[in-house]
């Protein structure tokens, strides 16, 4: 689209049924907010909304569990939710919730233009029905087997194990949630919209308008879904909790909106709501086509963000989505990431055990939102460990960009007076020059990056940055120069232009950071004496942040190391909360069952599969990356050429046993920078059940170069 008059960014709603985990953070909040805080330091006009999702199964069902009402539930956990994403620094305009009348409103009024242009069907089918519990049971009301991955555990309206999204016929031997019985079938009138009217828009504008700026991940799934036909969905379920029914709907008392048709109606009316309160008008943003619309989500969302609700905004006369970067998950030290077995790092969790510590505190909020971006799941799931917490933080924010700046402060104060030095341009040399035009093509990195939602390598160049700035300073030993001055008082000038630069760069450094790590950023400002407006983006790049003569505070400390036995602490915290959970709830041992069954990715054509370029080569020389426990630097012979690959299987594998094996590389697979090291294609390996790493290799040896098909 052309610029943008104004951003609409959206985080998805998170449902108020628990607290919600690290891997939740760095799905949908902590990139929106990356955005957002980025948007805001280039004056764009953009409103970020979220808010609670208070309705459907996942409340009624946990209310059961707590032996309360859902009112009491989401009362509890969106006030936890508010708290905590406010305390990680995630920066709403509006953190609303869809148990407000504003929302209730809202959503029928939504439906009633629907219903009312003849957009939805009214149709009765055969639902599952709980006869003890006299209740039909939708959704979450029903479990069984996962037809994909074989979760014993798997919802009617969605599987958590592997992210299929279900119906509740499709489980294998399906079973009440309340009673725990096979249930029955009886038939009742819901409501439907019918998707299969909408097939060709949405093949016209997703595989089409949009093959090139959306995500892979998510143009896959949206294929996937169409590619199997679309079906009418209905969007009215037989429950008590949850959006009712407009009262003058004939044969609709008894019924609420389905969640999944109310909740990303919450984002409208969360802006409705931030309007009223902030004298704006909310029309524009829902209605205009100059507005930037975009969706942060998990994985498991995109087919609700990227199909339904996109048919739902077009009916009812709104913009579209401009994108909806959607990540993958995140696993925690070797297992995926899940709360109900105990597995997980919750928000509250860390914001009590680092950020309300003595020596916590907001630093320890940049600390996670910096090793989460790090390994952001943007394109395949990733993994947190915290020894690679302790790793990202210690040896890069600590070592890398914490210490740059103390450095340059305290050498400042030794060898400046604390006053911003003058630049002698009539001995300005090219390290100089240099150093003021990496500071300027940062600037067009991040902010391309950025825009093209990849955060994780926007970071890094944060990071590089401030890796240069180091060695800038180390070349140019400024302690060492001082030395001289008693003999040769000339030498002032030189200490001047490398702590002049070095300043410049630490005030771009604060403006680069800042999306990212809003809380370094400003303690920065000040130290730097200097208002947080100087964080605007229109000052990225600039050589004169800081002015000569202004005086400077005294460093403070950036960062805090991470030592071994909080890293200790955690993992054995986490294995016992896994382990008080499988004591307690006989539910989670199920979803550990083995999967037995093929648990196979979404189908692809042949021809996508034939892009992948496979090739035998030959390992030449292999070592260890420097502070990387898991990767292994190696250089391939492909026949043709011989390329670097960094590839994740140090534990596995000395460097000294490989080289010379044989190996299959995906060749043209686009180069990625894994710990500052350009990594160009990837070595195919097979995992086994035990989860270690084994070569897939020709069975004799082969001319290097063979293609592999
Ligand atoms: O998956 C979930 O947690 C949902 N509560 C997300 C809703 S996003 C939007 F539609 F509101
Ligand atoms: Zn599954």
């Amino acid at each position: 689209m052309n610029k943008p008059a104004r951003y609409l960014i959206t985080s998805a709603l998170p449902y108020a049924n628990g607290p919600k985990h690290i891997g939740h953070l760095a799905g949908a909040y902590l990139p929106a907010d990356i955005y957002v805080r980025y948007l805001r330091a280039k004056k764009e006009d953009v409103v970020y909304v979220c808010g609670s999702d208070e309705h459907g199964a996942a409340i009624t069902i946990q209310a059961l569990k707590e032996k309360t009402t859902p009112r009491a539930i989401v009362d509890k956990y969106h006030a936890m939710l508010k708290s905590n994403m406010a305390d990680l620094g995630i920066s709403f305009d509006i953190y609303h919730r869809t148990s407000e009348p504003i929302h209730h409103e809202t959503a029928q009024e939504f439906f009633t233009a629907l219903n009312n242009k003849g957009d939805l069907i009214q149709k009765e089918t055969e639902q599952f029905y709980d006869e003890e519990a006299k209740s039909f049971l939708a959704d979450r009301y029903i479990i069984g087997t996962c037809p994909v991955c074989a979760n014993e555990s798997a919802y009617g309206d969605q599987c958590e194990k592997c992210g299929t999204s279900l119906s509740p016929d499709q489980l294998i031997n399906p079973r009440s949630t309340l009673s725990g019985k096979p249930p029955s079938k009886r038939s009742t009138t819901h409501w439907f919209l019918p998707l299969d009217r909408h097939e060709d828009f949405l093949k016209e504008w997703i595989l089409k308008e949009h093959k090139e700026d959306w995500k892979v991940n998510v143009l896959g799934q949206c294929k996937s879904w169409m590619d199997l036909g679309l079906q009418p969905r209905a969007v009215t379920r037989d429950l008590e909790w949850g959006v009712p029914l407009p009262a003058d709907v004939v044969g609709g008392k008894g019924k609420v909106l389905y969640v999944w048709f109310d909740a990303p109606i919450g984002y409208i009316s969360a802006t409705k709501q931030w309007a009223l309160d902030n004298n704006k008008d909310w029309k524009p943003y829902w209605h205009d086509k100059d507005t930037k619309l975009v969706h942060f989500i998990g994985k498991d969302n995109i087919v609700f963000h990227a199909i339904i609700f996109p048919v739902m905004l077009k009916l009812h006369g709104n913009i579209l989505p401009d994108n909806v970067p959607s990540n993958e998950f995140m696993n925690l030290e070797g297992d995926k990431m899940s709360t109900s077995r105990g597995w997980s790092i919750e928000m509250d969790d860390y914001i009590n055990d680092f950020v309300k510590q003595e020596n916590g505190g907001d630093m320890m909020v940049d600390a996670l939102r910096y090793y989460l971006t790090q390994i952001a799941p943007e394109t395949k799931d990733s993994e947190f460990t915290w020894k690679g917490f302790q790793d990202a933080v210690n040896s890069e924010l600590v070592a890398i960009f914490g210490n740059y700046v103390n450095r340059t402060f305290v050498l400042m104060h030794k060898l400046c007076n604390g006053k911003v030095p003058p630049m002698h341009m009539d001995i300005a040399d090219d390290a100089d020059r240099k150093m003021f035009e990496e500071i300027q093509n940062t600037k067009i990195k991040i902010q391309d990056l950025i825009e093209s939602y990849k955060f994780r390598d926007a970071l890094y160049e944060v990071i590089d940055l401030a890796r240069k700035g180091n060695k800038y300073m180390q070349d140019k030993e400024p302690w060492i120069v001082a030395k001289s001055l008693v003999a040769d008082a000339s030498a002032q000038k030189l200490i001047d232009n490398c702590l002049h630069v070095c300043l410049q760069l630490t005030a771009n450094l604060a403006v680069f950071v800042n999306p990212f790590l809003p809380f370094t950023a400003k303690k920065m400002c000040y130290m730097m004496k200097v208002v947080d407006k100087i964080l605007n983006w229109e000052n990225a790049g600039k050589s004169k942040l800081v002015s000569v003569g202004y005086s400077l505070r005294p460093p403070e400390l950036l960062f805090r190391k991470i030592e071994d036995e909080e890293v200790k602490a955690q993992v054995e915290k986490l294995k016992n909360k896994k382990l008080k959970m499988e004591n307690t709830d006989p539910k989670s041992t199920t979803e550990k069952t083995e999967t037995v069954v093929a648990n196979v990715k979404p189908e692809i054509q042949f021809d996508d599969f034939a892009k992948i370029d496979l090739k035998i080569a030959t390992i030449v020389t292999a070592e260890k990356v420097e502070k990387a426990d898991k990767l292994l630097q190696l250089e391939v012979d492909l026949g043709f050429e011989k390329r670097t690959i960094v590839s994740g299987i140090a534990e596995y594998f000395k460097p000294e046993d490989i080289v010379g094996k044989q190996v299959v590389v995906a060749a043209n697979l686009a180069p990625r920078k894994m710990r500052g090291i350009e990594s160009q294609g990837m070595i195919l390996m097979a995992e086994d059940k035990g989860g270690k790493l084994h070569f897939v290799n020709p069975e004799t040896i082969i001319d290097t170069g063979s293609g592999v098909s």
